[in-house]
C-alpha cells in the first residue's frame, strides 16, 4: 500500500536517503524542514518544529499545485515520520537542543494525533542508554543492549530523547493509535564507509556507540516496515546493523572493551552488541548493506 506522508528532518543526514527509500516503494513523500530537500517526487514545506500553529497547518496543507487540481479538498496524511531534530550534543547549546528536540516532538505528535494521523514514526537514538555521551567511560549494564534496558542518560541531547519517548508513550496511550520510536545508530552514510578502516584501526573509537551502525538506506527499510505494520500500540525499536562495526568477533569486543559486563545469552560470532533481534523478528527486517560489502 502507498501513503502520503509527512517527514520532518528530510533534509537531514538521515533522511536524504530514508526518503528516497520510501519514494521507491511508492509513497508520497511531503518533507518539512528547514532547508528543502531536492529530490524527484518529494514536495517541501519549510517549517519549524518548534511553533505548533506551523506543524498543525503544514499536516493540512496541500503539497503542490497538482493537488488543488482533482477540486475535492486537501488529501489526508497517511502517516507522520518525525526525524528533525538537532541531532546530538556539542552543536548548539545543552538546553536549546532539549528545547528544540522536546517541544519539536511534542508539537509534531500532538497535531499529527489530534488531526487522526494513526501511523507516527519517530526517531529516538541509542543515546538514550546512557554510554554515547556519558561524562568518562560508561558501560552498559548488560550486553547485548536490547530494549527492555533502562534508558538513563546523563546528557541533554540523550535525555531529550527519553522524554519524547515518553510524550509519544502519553499520546499513544490516549488516542489507541500507533506511535513507534526507532532508537537510531550512528548513521552511516553510502560514501561514508571509507570512514571503517578507521574504526578498524582504533576500535576504541566505537566504544560510545556500543560498536553499532545503521546504514541510512537500511534504515530506510525499516521506517518503511514500520509504515507497514499496524496494531502495535507503542513499542521502542533499536535501528542498527546486524554485525558491529569493527572486524573483530563479538565475544573479543566483550573482553576487551566492555571487561566484566555480563553477557545475558549466547551471541552469534559477529553480532551485534547494539541487538537488532526485535526489528528482525517483528518487522521482518533483513539488512541489505552490511559494511563488508563495501569496506575490504
Ligand atoms: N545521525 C545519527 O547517527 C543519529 C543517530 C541516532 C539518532 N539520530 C536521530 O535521527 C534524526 C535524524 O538525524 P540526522 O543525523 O539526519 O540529523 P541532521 O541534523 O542531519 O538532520 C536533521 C534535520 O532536521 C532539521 N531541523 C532541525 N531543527 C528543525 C526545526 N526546528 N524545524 C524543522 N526542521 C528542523 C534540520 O534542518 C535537518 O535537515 C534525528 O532525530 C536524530 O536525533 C541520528
Amino acid at each position: 500500500m502507498t501513503m502520503r506522508i509527512l517527514f520532518t528532518g528530510g533534509s537531514g543526514k538521515a533522511g536524504r536517503h530514508v526518503i528516497p527509500y520510501l519514494v521507491d516503494q511508492g509513497h508520497h513523500v511531503i518533507n518539512i524542514d528547514l532547508k528543502p530537500l531536492d529530490y524527484p517526487g518529494v514536495d517541501n514545506i519549510t517549517a519549524d518544529i518548534t511553533d505548533s500553529g506551523q506543524m498543525f497547518n503544514a499536516m493540512t496543507s496541500y503539497a503542490n499545485l497538482g493537488e488543488l487540481e482533482p477540486g475535492d479538498g486537501v488529501q489526508k496524511l497517511d502517516a507522520v515520520v518525525h526525524f528533525a531534530a538537532i541531532p546530538r550534543i556539542l552543536i548548539e547549546p545543552d538546553n536549546e537542543t532539549f528545547r528544540v528536540n522536546t517541544i519539536g516532538t511534542y508539537n509534531v505528535i500532538e497535531a499529527a494525533v489530534k488531526l487522526g494521523i494513526r501511523k507516527i514514526v519517530v526517531a529516538s537514538s541509542e543515546t538514550t542508554y546512557g554510554v554515547c555521551f556519558a561524562d568518562g567511560t560508561v558501560n552498559p549494564p548488560t550486553l547485548p543492549v536490547e530494549e527492555d534496558m533502562d534508558v538513563n542518560p546523563m546528557d541533554s541531547y540523550g535525555l531529550s530523547k527519553v522524554v519524547n519517548e515518553k510524550t509519544a508513550r502519553a499520546f499513544q496511550r490516549r488516542s489507541g493509535y500507533d506511535i513507534y520510536a526507532l532508537r537510531i545508530g550512528n548513521v552511516i552514510e553510502p560514501h561514508e564507509y571509507p570512514m571503517f578502516r578507521e574504526f578498524f584501526a582504533n576500535p576504541e573509537m566505537r566504544r560510545r556507540n556500543i560498536f553499532c551502525y545503521i546504514d541510512a538506506r537500511d534504515l530506510g527499510q525499516i521506517v518503511d516496515l514500520c509504515l507497514k505494520t499496524d496494531g502495535l500500540g507503542f513499542e521502542v525499536f533499536n535501528a542498527g546493523n546486524d554485525t558491529n562495526s569493527v572486524n573483530i568477533p563479538t565475544a573479543e569486543i566483550v573482553e576487551r572493551f566492555f571487561p566484566g559486563v555480563p553477557v545475558t545469552r549466547d551471541m552469534g560470532e559477529n553480532e551485534a552488541l547494539y541487538s537488532n533481534r526485535k526489528i528482525r523478528e517483528v518487522l521482518g527486517f533483513r539488512e541489505e548493506h552490511d559494511w563488508r560489502k563495501y569496506v575490504s
